[in-house]
């Protein structure tokens, strides 16, 4: 069968939008209709025209559409969830509230915000206690909207990117069960989460390209560790990597630190993985060409297949958390 054709004439004959996230295999990622960052990736799905969504990518992804517009119909075709999302749920949610009230914040003293890689069930958590979503790339306007209350931030569930947006800030965080952790003394307390591709990436990686090529940049993903934040020469969204590199003179030698399919589609003679070991999200690459052309498929047989379902009251916290950054960015 030849896929791509098919996926070509279902997407002309149907009322349904493609959507790709840059992590996603090459061939599914050419056939989308819309790609971008996770903000853009929710700020034009809310703004298109057809019923019908078909989102390739992780699992909150598609959620978040469904949040921000209810009224679409959202496939996926692999509901794959992103290994960051998994490691936090409601009651891991209540136990970090917990936390800082047992050290002394009031409830109503804190502001949560949430990572949009999270599920909906935690957004809506975050939306019910005022707080908001943000992505990689809009997490300080989104921080200091959030300080603009004059309460405590709880930060979930990314430590790296809390840590890495407090420093940028000139914050101080700090993340609990690391350490000793006073929510009373930092700006920002993080919950203990973190990407398992991202964190691939090492202080070593980074020297070992600057010794091997002393011109080189280094341009690498806020998911990153601290550590190597700290030694790069660009920090940004997936979007932002694309324009940095695109931007840069084509002879400037540039070692990325982001996922390797994304990485991989600006390679050029002069574009480095950072990292001698393959950064591949498992999660992202489940996404095949014939599970792209099965959930079509399913839609003209009239029988959709994964199709996403949230809950109305969890639909409507989590809508305020997304729709209080989409308001803020
Ligand atoms: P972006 O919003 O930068 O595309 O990041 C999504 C993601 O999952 C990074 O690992
Ligand atoms: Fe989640 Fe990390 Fe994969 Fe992004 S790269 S989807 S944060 S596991």
């Amino acid at each position: 069968m030849d896929y791509k054709a098919e996926i070509e004439r279902l997407k002309r004959e149907l009322p349904v939008t493609v959507v790709a996230h840059y992590y996603q295999r090459d061939e599914v990622f050419e056939m989308a209709d819309i790609t971008g960052d996770s903000l853009e990736l929710a700020r034009r799905c809310k703004a298109d025209d057809n019923p019908w969504v078909v989102f390739c990518g992780v699992g909150f992804m598609g959620q978040s559409v469904k949040v921000i517009a209810p009224e679409k119909r959202v496939l996926m075709p692999k509901i794959a969830c992103c290994a960051m999302a998994r490691m936090i749920d409601g009651s891991y949610f209540d136990d970090s509230v917990d936390y800082m009230v047992k050290h002394g914040i009031a409830k109503e003293d804190i502001l949560p915000i949430t990572y949009i890689n999270s599920d909906a069930t935690v957004k809506a958590k975050v939306g019910k206690m005022g707080g908001l979503v943000c992505t990689s790339s809009n997490a300080d306007r989104i921080i200091r909207k959030g300080l603009e209350s004059g309460k405590k931030i709880l930060f979930v569930p990314d430590r790296c990117l809390g840590q890495n947006f407090a420093i940028k800030m000139g914050l101080t965080s700090c993340v609990i069960g690391e350490g000793e952790c006073d929510p009373k003394k930092a700006d920002i307390v993080c919950f203990n989460g973190f990407c398992s591709v991202h964190q691939l990436f090492t202080p070593d990686d980074v020297d070992f390209y600057r010794r091997k090529y002393p011109d080189i940049k280094i341009a690498v993903h806020p998911e990153c560790d601290p550590s190597v934040v700290a030694l790069a020469d660009f920090v940004g969204s997936t979007s932002q990597l694309i324009r940095y590199v695109n931007e840069l003179d084509p002879d400037q030698k540039v070692a990325v630190g982001t996922e390797y399919n994304l990485v991989h589609r600006m390679r050029t003679k002069n574009t480095y993985v950072l990292s001698s070991t393959k950064p591949e999200c498992p999660t992202m690459n489940e996404t095949t060409l014939e599970d792209l052309y099965r959930t079509l498929k399913s839609i003209e047989e009239g029988e959709p297949i994964n199709e996403i379902e949230v809950d109305p009251k969890t639909v409507k916290y989590a809508n305020l958390a997304l729709e209080r950054m989409l308001e803020n960015s």
